[in-house]
């Protein structure tokens, strides 16, 4: 997805920017550019391809000037190739524009430029910002205020960097409807789609707000409202992720250092203060109807939330794809939406809570992004504290999003008399040992899915069969397979095996099975049977000690014996690994999948 970055300092900008783009490659995108202003000139570099390559061939660093912006693109309007990719610019190159999101009414406005005599050179919506700046300045308008007009102008969602060479040592800058932070160094100013793009450099930054506009230059920052032009008094934030917890810590890939933090992950989202618990209960509880709403992995998070909450505390929520939201549900004041979303930006999570703002119903929210879009449309935003997830396929912060939706789950149960204290504390103990247990489990089973992972490099598909809390796990590591080892995977609950993909079992079809604890163990082991009688590989996951499930089945991976409930923050473990060691042997990068990306901004 789209990133920003932009400089203005003391410094040499172009390496410090090649520094933040680089800094932004996980969020996908497939061409990158960098303007920068020196000696009354713009000087831009741009093309399609990895920041890398186009490094090499265009040589960004050498570009003089201590004021410029990046950007990384994911097409949207028009293909990946060096006419679209950012910076944009006017024709007589004097203005340089960098831009996220999408120009809903770019058509009309391009209509409009092209009556006054302009010329475009790519297919972007984009390409009509620098246009209309220059054309608000040849009204007369000066920079700022020439910016503040074209974004009164624009419709749909924007984060903008512009440069002008009449006024070096400046950026410009715009928020609507997507993120947009400044960093505030000593004396230099930066800006950024992203905190990691920024982090090298400072720890305070101030998070722009929708309808906000700053004028930044070496060490100085001004916000104001883009409408009324009033000044803005910022709350300066500090933010505590170092620049090395961004970084891969020593690790082949981001993926598997943040498949190893997990542990961490977990302990830390532990500390969630129980004032929040408290606040959220109280919002669900009076809730005529809950809508968890969520995309992805996220989704999966969600449902072991909603089993946790019915299960548990005898509060139903419905789990809903994001994007079916819309679609599907009709919210109505009284109702709660519970967005649940990593990055807190999910384009398809931020229209449900949009729509379901509209329509009257109270949105919370549970992110790992604070001052994300999503926690900043929230009645109450609560925080799984991941810390920075750069792989795309989301592992950290999947653990994270569990442990807080079980916590929630113990509260409400215990609130509600569904649990007595002394079961309260037996789970929420048994909770507190999972950083320890998880820490095992990972060192335990990295060498074995990673043979495993050997053992099926012909493997072209792969199906993977639970039951209750098990089901979402398990389709969490087939989402896994199909994003990082691009294997052809499918995940059912195990009963439904019979009314349909028992049909696709053949000889040596490998069918991962997760036997968790609890009642539904023996129907498993049937399942599990029904697999190999058609001659089907069945990889297990069961909890150590069962020597029954042994007996059955080829290959077993031993889990520690957990709770029932607790079992998907054990369990998926070694599905996020296998996936992983998978994906690493036939070559592909497990950060960054093709076509994904990280932070999904298009519905
Ligand atoms: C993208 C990512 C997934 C993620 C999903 C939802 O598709 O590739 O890993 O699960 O978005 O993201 P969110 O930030 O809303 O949790």
């Amino acid at each position: 997805m789209c990133g920003i970055i932009g400089y203005a300092g003391t410094e040499k900008a172009a390496p410090l920017i090649l520094d933040g783009l680089k800094r932004l490659e996980y969020r996908g995108y497939d061409s990158a550019g960098i303007a920068t202003v020196s000696d009354n000139e713009l000087q831009i570099k741009k093309d399609q391809g990895k920041i890398d390559e186009i490094n090499n061939e265009l040589t960004l660093s050498d570009m003089n000037g201590n004021t410029g912006i990046g950007h990384t693109r994911w097409a949207t309007h028009g293909a990946p190739s060096q006419n679209n990719a950012h910076p944009h610019t006017d024709n007589e190159n004097k203005i340089a524009v960098v831009h996220n999101g999408i120009i809903e009414n770019y058509s009309e406005l391009r209509e409009f430029l092209v009556g006054e005599g302009y010329e475009f050179q790519s297919e972007t919506d984009t390409e009509v910002i620098p246009h209309l700046v220059d054309h608000f300045m040849n009204q007369g308008k000066k920079f700022e205020d020439a910016v503040r007009n074209t974004a009164a102008r624009l419709e749909g969602s924007y984060a903008l960097a512009i440069t002008f060479v009449g006024e070096p040592g400046k950026l410009v800058i715009v928020r609507e409807q997507s993120p947009l932070i400044v960093g505030l160094g000593a004396d230099e100013s930066l800006v950024a789609s992203d905190i990691p793009a920024i982090l090298p450099h400072t720890k305070r930054v101030i998070i722009l707000d929708d309808g906000e506009m700053g004028v930044l230059t070496a060490g100085n920052v001004e916000i104001t409202r883009v409408e009324s032009g009033e000044t803005v008094e910022k709350e300066i934030q500090e933010v505590d992720w170092s620049p090395e917890m961004a970084e891969k810590g020593g690790h082949p890939h981001f993926m598997l250092k943040e498949i190893l933090e997990q542990p961490d992950a977990i302990q830390n989202t532990l500390r969630v203060p129980e004032g929040e618990l408290g606040e959220l209960s109280k919002i669900l509880e009076k809730a005529d109807h809950i809508y968890l709403v969520a995309c992805g992995t996220s989704h999966h998070a969600a449902l072991v939330g909603k089993y946790a909450l019915a299960k548990l505390a005898d509060v139903s929520a419905e789990a809903i794809i994001s994007s079916e939201f819309q679609e599907s549900c009709v919210p109505k004041e009284g109702d709660v939406v519970f967005a649940i979303s990593q990055s807190g930006e999910t384009a398809d999570t931020l229209k449900a809570v949009r729509v379901a703002i509209e329509n009257g119903a109270k949105v919370v929210s549970l992110t790992n992004v604070v001052g994300s879009s999503i926690t900043r449309l929230s009645e109450l935003s609560c925080l799984t504290r991941a810390g920075p997830e750069i792989g795309v396929a989301a592992t950290k912060t999947f653990v994270s999003q569990i442990t807080y939706l079980l916590l929630l789950a113990f509260h409400m149960a215990r609130k509600r008399g569904q649990i007595s204290g002394e079961e309260f504390n037996d789970m929420a103990n048994q909770l507190r040992g999972l950083p320890d247990i998880t820490r095992e489990v990972l060192d335990e089973v990295n060498t074995q899915t990673k043979k495993i992972g050997e053992e099926y490099t012909d493997i072209k598909r792969g199906y993977f069969i639970g039951r209750g809390i098990g089901f979402p796990t398990a389709m969490e590591g087939s989402l896994k397979l199909k994003e990082i080892a691009y294997v052809h995977s499918g995940a059912y609950p195990a009963g439904e095996l019979k009314h349909g993909p028992l049909a696709l079992v053949e000889p040596g079809t490998l069918v991962i099975a997760l036997v968790t604890p609890g009642p539904a163990r023996e129907r498993m082991i049937g399942n599990i049977e029904e697999v190999r009688a058609r001659g089907g590989k069945v990889l297990t996951l069961a909890p150590e000690g069962d020597k029954e499930v042994k007996e059955h089945v080829e290959e077993v991976i031993s889990l520690p014996q957990v709770l029932e409930i607790l079992s998907p923050l054990v369990y998926v473990l070694p599905l996020q690994l296998l996936a992983y060691h998978m994906g690493v042997d036939r070559g592909h990068d497990p950060d960054k999948p093709r076509h994904l990306a990280k932070s999904v901004t298009v519905e």
